[in-house]
């Protein structure tokens, strides 16, 4: 949450910073300032409520003065109502220091007071501003803007990057990170600060990794790391592996319309040189042994989010493949309960940013708890991959757009690898099966690219529901969590009522919801193999019919059944059951994505929501 730039360097930093800035406008956009630092020692500040667009075209209307030095900031609001005099950067008292931040100061109220009895007035209702007020007293004491930092982080409790700038020291800028994302971009005699890579994309794809409570000063000399004890220490080398193109829309509307259409090449990488030639899963690179994987006897999966959802599909594949118990737990909920874990359990953490406050609190509770922890994530050098025993990375590239998509599917991908190769290690009954599933792995990049070619009566379908004022989504087995994927992808683009249901469960209460020409999107399973699933759901299709809903059938193709019973069919390619959610969620993302157009929502940026959520 909140979108952080840092520049020093040769160039315009109001172009780089405000470039870095259009990339991470997806972290939070109700509001964007910067500031710059001049050679005759003045800090600059423009800021506004409002998207990024708000505060270009003032400063396209007022420009700022030259300056190769500066900070940026994208702001979802937590502390204070989204404004101009909440929007970051914040000044200390004597308007020297200039200070944006990403988290939250859980001490601020406590450090306000404090500063408030000494005579300093606040001019917002932000917890940031006391980082600012303090930073801007200790730097009076000696001048130098790291030994302030590393003060004031000594008095602060939460979450929190800072990055500052000094009107007197117009080529440095020190950055700070507790519980909170920072790196580092490396360029020509120029260096970055961001909240992640895209910051600095087009510039670089050299950056250093920050570590746990690390502070970074950056000059245009180079880096310098040290630990918040004062002492000299050093970040972790990594290249990006995607460019610049990969964050551009390419074509496409919205960045949500360009990442649907990247899934099957991105599923593809995922599993790429992940499957030997003999059928065997490599997992090399997780960092834990076959033996390590042999001594498991319960999985625990935390996430939030569309990255539970993919959580609750894997609970069908792990227990079904492995005969290992796997519970399934909402990443906010999981450390407040007291999960018995031990040695033998695997927690497995989903996070597509690897920076969910929530995943990463209940990763450190495992932990303590001596649990192994395996994380799944689609961001190298951030921070739940680092925290973690072991790590398997989706391939997806960078994911631009909140509602998630590509990330879902290559998590899936992921999962099932893991719970593949859980059950190759061990040895279990259903081996000629899991061999069969891998040959049907490997070739769902083609059948999810088939889907996507034959999305357009889902576009109708969607147009057609623009009218709704809810929408049903029912399912059962692992059609139970894509049809939770499909509401939440409709509440969070269409803000629109829309739930997921266990089709079993409507009879319990949910039916009455029903009305006459309610949508309610059914996913069905193939009709081969477990018919009896396919019955019960026809069942319940038939029930909610009875009541007056229009039912629009996901259903694999040729499955005649399902087409008498529903209103509308959505027809996907056959696959064994437990990977179906692979070509299901898909239809699902575009339904969202097309009824949202239709009533007019911003699709990549929905309100009120941001991509990284790094607050609980
Ligand atoms: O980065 P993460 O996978 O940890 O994010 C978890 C959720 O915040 C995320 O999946 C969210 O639910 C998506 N916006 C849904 O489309």
């Amino acid at each position: 949450m909140c979108g952080i730039v840092g520049y020093v360097g040769r160039r315009s930093a109001v172009d780089v910073v405000l470039d870095g800035l259009r990339r991470l406008e997806y972290r939070g956009y109700d509001s964007a300032g910067i500031a710059l630092v001049s050679a005759d020692g003045r800090i600059e500040v423009d800021k506004r409520a409002g998207k990024l667009a708000n505060l270009e075209a003032a400063l396209a209307e007022h420009p700022l003065p030259e300056s190769t030095c500066g900070i940026g900031h994208t702001r979802w609001a937590t502390h204070g109502v989204p404004s101009d005099r909440n929007a970051h950067p914040h000044r200390s008292a004597d308007g020297r220091i200039s200070l944006i931040h990403n988290g939250i100061i859980e001490n601020f109220g406590q450090l306000r007071a404090e500063l408030e009895a000494n005579g300093v007035e606040f001019l917002s209702d932000t917890d940031t501003e006391v980082a600012a007020h303090l930073l801007g007293r200790e730097y009076a004491v000696d001048g130098d803007l790291t030994e302030a930092m590393t003060r004031v982080c000594a008095r602060l409790e939460g979450a929190f990057t800072l990055l500052a700038v000094a009107a007197d020291d117009p080529d440095t800028v020190v950055g700070a990170r507790r519980n909170s994302p920072l790196v580092v971009g490396l360029g020509d005699g120029e260096y970055f600060l961001g909240s992640d890579v895209a910051a600095f994309i087009s510039y670089t794809t050299e950056a250093i990794e920050l570590g746990q409570d690390q502070i970074v000063t950056i000059d245009r000399e180079g880096v310098a790391v040290r630990g918040f004890d004062g002492q000299a220490s050093e970040g972790k080398p990594f290249s990006v592996d995607w460019d610049i193109a990969a964050a551009e829309k390419g074509g496409y509307d919205t960045f949500m319309a360009k990442e649907i259409h990247e899934q099957p090449q991105a599923v593809a990488d995922t599993l790429r040189g992940r499957i030997d030639e003999a059928g065997q899963i490599v997992l090399d690179e997780v960092r834990m042994s076959d033996q390590d994987f042999r001594d498991i006897d319960k999985v625990f999966i935390v996430a939030c989010g569309t990255s539970y959802h993919a959580g609750l599909v894997t609970k069908y594949a792990i227990e079904h493949w492995t005969r290992i118990p796997c519970e399934v737990e909402l990443a906010s909920e999981f450390r407040y309960r007291d999960p018995v874990l031990d040695r033998s359990t695997l927690v497995v953490a989903i996070s597509q940013s690897g920076e969910t406050m929530d995943t990463l609190m209940a990763v450190r509770h495992a932990k303590d708890q001596k649990a192994r922890v395996l994380s799944i994530s689609n961001t190298v050098g951030s921070t739940i991959p680092r925290e973690s025993d072991a790590v398997l990375y989706t391939r997806a590239g960078i994911e631009v757009a909140v509602a998630s998509t590509k990330a879902f599917l290559t998590q899936l991908a992921a999962c099932y690898l893991v719970g593949l190769h859980l059950a190759q290690v061990r040895g279990i009954k259903y081996a000629d099966e899991v061999s069969a599933i891998l040959d049907e792995l490997v070739a769902a990049p083609g059948k999810i690219a088939k889907v996507i070619e034959n999305l357009d009566p889902v576009r109708e379908m969607a147009r057609e529901s623009a009218g709704s004022d809810r929408v049903l989504f029912i399912g059962r087995h692992v059609g139970y969590p894509v049809a939770l994927e499909g509401a939440l992808k409709l509440k969070e683009l269409a803000y629109l009522h829309a739930e997921g249901f266990a089709a079993g469960e409507l009879k319990h209460g949910p039916i009455s919801l029903i009305e006459a020409g309610t949508p309610v999107i059914a996913i069905v399973p193939s009709p081969r193999g477990r018919s009896l699933l396919h019955d019960k759901i026809i069942s319940n299709i038939q029930e909610v019919k009875a009541r007056g809903a229009k039912v629009i059938a996901v259903c694999e193709e040729g499955d005649k059944i399902t087409a008498a019973h529903a209103d509308l069919v959505i027809e996907t390619p056959a696959s064994p059951t437990l990977l179906a959610p692979l070509l299901t969620a898909v239809p699902l993302q575009e339904f969202a994505a097309e009824l949202a157009t239709a009533l007019g929502r911003d699709i990549d940026q929905p309100r009120n929501l941001a991509k990284s959520v790094t607050v609980e």
